[in-house]
């Protein structure tokens, strides 16, 4: 017999879930947490045919706390099932949370590298880059921390990006040096269980990013159509004319990699995302070698704790997989093919003088082509208003913020614009420009769902309402 204590834990658990999977704000195609706070996308790979998604995951509160890492599978990047979590904060060395990092397939396992996150009794913080191991892509075995920390470096130190090449386990590690300005060392091993520094991608003054936010999060190191890229989430930028409008950034450097420095010698630092919620992206590469991306779609500290779906207790979710290329000193973002699978149905329209009102559900896609080069607007409901400003050569997207109540605005901006592609979940808009050569994400929470044109005659909308995906 079950005793009263047990029942009531699940009576309790039971309506948690209840009460976030009949939110009307619950999202139909993108990853989101069963209940509880999502962050960091975490350990993307392909690994014996499956795609990995791990998650930070605070199951217990919409509230960043000792995280877990959430794990779904997937082999089509559309359809994911959820696991057991792989990491649960158990141990002493990150009894504070199993905070973010990556996979690498090592023979036929499977090896999560994590940072162990600790606290002390006076909230002073301890950090451990910690290995879990996997025969079976399912249950992991925690070998403990294999790097402490170094020498030069603040306890902010974490969330490592490990890769193998040539044998060589080669490891970038978010960090924050004495100085107190966001740094991405670079460290390597022979066997992946203890690792020498080798040297920082970015140097303090000898590269133009010399003191560049006081703390960099969730870096990666890749090459892309032959160009070396660092992605990281800087803390600390001031906003600068349109950049930085966010209360934290994620973006990138290109340029070359030397091995055997681990010095990148890059160019300026690009924004991956113009708008209002993205961060902490990483990337891995499947069997089609493509450069497949996911983002949390949430920023920290912004407007997290009032945001709408916190009522029925969950909180944030992931971007779509975008499948990222290099051209022209940019990096592009396209979703990934696989999310034609979702189109339904497909309905054309071509505008009218008097604008177009459509009632297209909570979860489509569009396409739209201006062929003319004439101010337009796309209303999501009253989630967010798109406006393209064909004077100031401006996509400016507009929302009433959930908690000043206020407007705030995000804008990318675009010499040409030629197509517009969107991704339009419960509470979510994705804008691919120009074939991605900008982005701009953000979480909306309309009261209604019309979907409205207002503009000129002759330009293209394409609408493709999707299938109810069952979670
Ligand atoms: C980024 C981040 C990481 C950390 C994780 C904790 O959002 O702060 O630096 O590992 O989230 O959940």
């Amino acid at each position: 017999m079950m005793s009263a204590r047990e029942q009531e834990l699940r009576n309790q658990a039971e309506r948690a879930l209840q009460s976030a999977a009949t939110d009307d704000y619950r999202q139909h195609f993108h990853i989101q947490p069963p209940v509880g706070l999502l962050n960091d996308p975490n350990g993307l790979i392909e690994f014996q045919g499956e795609y990995h998604v791990f998650y930070q995951w605070n199951p217990f509160e919409t509230a960043h706390g000792a995280k877990f890492w959430a794990h779904m599978t997937s082999t089509d990047l559309v359809h994911w099932q959820w696991h057991e979590p792989a990491l649960v904060p158990s141990e002493w060395y990150e009894k504070n949370g199993c905070y973010s990092g990556s996979a690498v397939v090592v023979g036929d396992e499977l090896w999560l590298y994590y940072t162990g996150n600790v606290k002390g009794e006076n909230n002073e913080r301890f950090t451990y880059q910690c290995l879990a191991v996997s025969a079976d892509g399912r249950t992991f075995h925690k070998e403990g921390p294999v790097l402490n920390l170094p020498d030069g470096y603040t306890p902010h130190f974490r969330d490592p990006k490990v890769w193998l090449e040539d044998e060589t386990f080669y490891m970038v590690i978010g960090a924050q040096n004495e100085q107190e300005t966001g740094r991405a060392p670079v460290f390597t091993s022979t066997d992946g269980r203890s690792f020498e520094q080798l040297g920082e991608v970015s140097e303090s003054g000898t590269e133009s990013l010399g003191a560049f936010g006081y703390m960099w999060e969730c870096p990666d190191l890749f090459s892309l159509n032959d160009t070396d890229v660092l992605l990281f989430s800087p803390q600390g930028l001031e906003a600068d004319g349109t950049k930085y409008q966010n209360v934290f950034q994620a973006g990138y450097v290109a340029g070359t990699w030397d091995q055997t420095t681990g010095r990148l010698h890059h160019g300026a630092f690009h924004e991956l995302d113009e708008g209002f919620e993205f961060y902490a992206p990483q990337t891995f590469t499947d069997r089609y070698g493509r450069r497949l991306m996911f983002g949390w779609m949430g920023v920290p500290e912004q407007y997290e704790k009032s945001q709408p779906t916190v009522t029925n207790g969950w909180v944030h979710c992931l971007t779509l997989p975008r499948v990222l290329t290099y051209s022209g000193g940019r990096i592009y973002q396209q979703p990934a093919e696989e999310l034609k699978k979702l189109r339904q149905d497909q309905q054309h329209f071509v505008t009218t003088g008097e604008g177009l009102e459509i009632h297209a559900g909570s979860a489509y896609e569009f396409e739209f082509e201006p062929k003319q080069d004439s101010r337009w607007s796309l209303m999501f409901g009253d989630g967010a208003l798109l406006e393209w400003d064909p004077v100031k050569r401006r996509l400016i997207c507009t929302r009433t913020n959930w908690e000043t109540g206020e407007e705030e605005k995000r804008v990318a901006e675009i010499s040409t614009m030629e197509k517009l592609q969107g991704f339009v979940d419960a509470s979510s808009i994705e804008l691919f420009i120009n074939n991605g050569e900008k982005v701009m994400t953000a979480r909306i929470f309309p009261n209604h769902r019309a979907f409205r044109y207002e503009g000129k005659a002759g330009n293209q909308l394409t609408l493709y309402p999707f299938a109810a995906l069952d979670e």
